[in-house]
């Protein structure tokens, strides 16, 4: 976006200088003075034509809307009045400060629709984790040299291992220890990024990035345990639905789970276990839609793991064409591999005749011309459903045309970007931490043209976040300012409905539950 506006302001300035240039020699050559100033019923429609571009810029609001709206705006006014302003601050230290913002109070009460773009071992709280499932009987720990953690359920002893030479029973542990209370923090500071001094704690995107790896390690012995497994599901859909979400799209590997006597669950029965916890979260909350699968394995596997990775997915999808959504590829992106690279993979299901749905996190940089920058063409010529994070798109006006025109979303999700730190102000890596302000977000570009978009969280639990609020703040004060109103929401949240994986008759149906829950959080907040 950078390189947008600055060439932006460069050919408005060249502009400007001809028209003067050109003024002044009419008015040399003719003598009386022209009438230059534009006409002002024109400059109006101007205006309205421009805003009417934006996401939510066509949607008519209804007269309880438009009430709603304009007390929104007053809101928003104040909002951004406020020093320090939130979405310039880094997320760990503004999330306080937007707790106290009444933009933020009545964005909790919006229904918005579905989570599209969040990560499996990061959707429920760190909290929990560590206060519910570390007290459970049979947990052992063990610490590595590195100062982390490992966790195993188990009823005996776990024998050693490579990472791990001596496991304790934590309940003995925590008989012994004089302050549990600080122990169990130490212990939630090895699930999550969130820290009270960002900038010192991450020097640069590659420590986040490092800190982001081990926590899904740690994070990971607790999961995998079958039981756990369940009732961390089932709690990641009620934060959702806490948060007024009523349909998620996980982005899974599928881990295998182990039993306490150290049996091992496959991959079918973590979709079987994902699709009963839905059945029983949907019976218990009946405005909730359901959940989706998007498969994922990592790119740092080989290009023949990464095709039978591929042909495994497509035979989930075929034997759970309800909960399998379809295949994405994640870890780092400027690890090397990029989507190209991984092209004889990619391409068996169209050689074979077979369907499997993409959902490829692209462009997660700013770094123009990298293999990364690539992967957003290589995304829609593999005819992706969605782009994740899409945050180099800007970049790329024909990728762009080409995700406008097929309909193919960008999943935004503001606070992982803000946190693993891209440096939107265009300062080389590492010189400046602190990416920072929201404000200057490229998708602020794609907002204003109304791109296909949805929000997301991506790794909420790493950033202390839960839900989608905290995200549609960000996107709403902070990228879309003061123009994104109620439309913009209202639009934005359809959206995640629209751009979801559901076949087309549960689109409509969830799309008419959504409109439902809109209509009542007007009634009840439009005066
Ligand atoms: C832990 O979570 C389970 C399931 O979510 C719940 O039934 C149980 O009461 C919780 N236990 C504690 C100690 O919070
Ligand atoms: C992880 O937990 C251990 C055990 O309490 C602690 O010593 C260590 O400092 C923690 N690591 C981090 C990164 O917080
Ligand atoms: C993408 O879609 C086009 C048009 O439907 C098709 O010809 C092509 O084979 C697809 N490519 C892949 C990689 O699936
Ligand atoms: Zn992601």
């Amino acid at each position: 976006m950078v390189t947008l506006v600055r060439g932006g302001g460069l050919t408005c300035r060249a502009l400007l200088f001809l028209l003067l240039l050109l003024l002044l020699l009419l008015l040399l050559g003719s003598g009386p003075a022209c009438d230059a100033a534009p006409d002002p019923s024109q400059r109006d429609s101007l205006m309205r034509q421009e805003t009417s571009r934006q996401i939510g810029g066509r949607v008519k609001l209804t007269a309880a809307e438009v009430k709603l709206d304009a007390r929104l705006r007053g809101m928003k006014e104040r909002e951004m009045a406020r020093t320090p302003f939130p979405p310039a601050v880094h997320f760990f230290r503004a999330k306080p400060l937007i707790e106290k913002s009444a933009v933020f109070a009545l964005l909790q009460k919006m229904p918005k629709g579905g989570a599209l773009h969040i990560h499996s071992s990061t959707l429920v709280g760190v909290d929990w984790l560590v206060r519910n499932v570390t007290y459970r009987p049979n947990c052992y720990i063990c610490f590595t040299r590195d100062r982390s953690v490992r966790f195993v359920f188990s009823h005996r002893r776990p024998f050693p291992r490579w990472d791990c030479f001596y496991w304790r029973l934590l309940e003995t542990l925590r008989a012994e220890m004089g302050d549990p209370a600080s122990f169990d923090n130490s212990l939630m500071q090895n699930l999550t990024l969130v820290t009270e001094d960002p900038d010192a704690a991450f020097p640069s995107q590659d420590v986040a990035w490092e800190k982001f790896e081990k926590a899904f390690v740690v994070a990971s012995g607790l999961i995998t345990h079958a039981p756990v497994l369940r009732d961390y599901l089932y709690r990641g859909l009620e934060e959702l639905h806490r948060d007024n979400i009523m349909y998620l799209e996980l982005r899974s590997g599928l881990a295998r789970t182990y039993e306490l006597d150290g049996r091992v669950h496959d991959k079918v029965w973590y979709l079987r276990t994902f699709q009963e916890v839905t059945q029983q979260f949907v019976e218990d909350h009946p405005d909730f839609l359901g959940t989706r699968i998007i498969i994922t394995v990592h790119r740092a596997l080989s290009v023949s793991r990464v095709k039978a990775a591929v042909m495994e997915a497509i035979q989930m999808q075929k034997d759970f064409p309800d909960v399998v959504a379809g295949f994405d590829l994640v870890g780092r992106e400027d690890s090397g591999r990029n989507l190209w690279y991984f092209r004889d993979a990619l391409l068996l299901p169209a050689h074979l005749g077979l369907v499997l749905p993409y959902f490829f996190h692209a462009g997660e940089t700013d770094e123009e011309g990298t293999d990364v920058d690539e992967n957003i063409l290589d995304a829609l010529l593999f005819n992706t459903t969605r782009i994740g994070h899409g945050y180099a798109l800007p970049h790329h006006p024909l990728a762009k045309e080409l995700s406008r025109m097929d309909n193919v979303a960008v999943e935004l999700c503001p606070i992982s970007n803000q946190v693993f730190n891209f440096h939107i102000l265009g300062l080389p890596p590492g010189v400046l931490k602190l990416v920072s302000d929201l404000r200057n977000h490229p998708a602020a570009v794609l907002m204003s043209e109304g791109h296909p978009l949805v929000i997301s969280s991506d790794d909420p639990s790493l950033f202390g976040n839960a839900g989608l609020s905290y995200d549609f703040y960000q996107a709403f004060v902070g990228i879309g300012g003061l123009k994104a109103n109620l439309g913009t929401l209202k639009e934005l949240a359809a959206n995640s409905i629209k751009y979801s994986s559901l076949p087309p008759h549960l689109k409509d149906a969830g799309l008419e539950m959504w409109q439902k829950k809109w209509d009542l959080f007007i009634s009840t907040n439009g005066h």
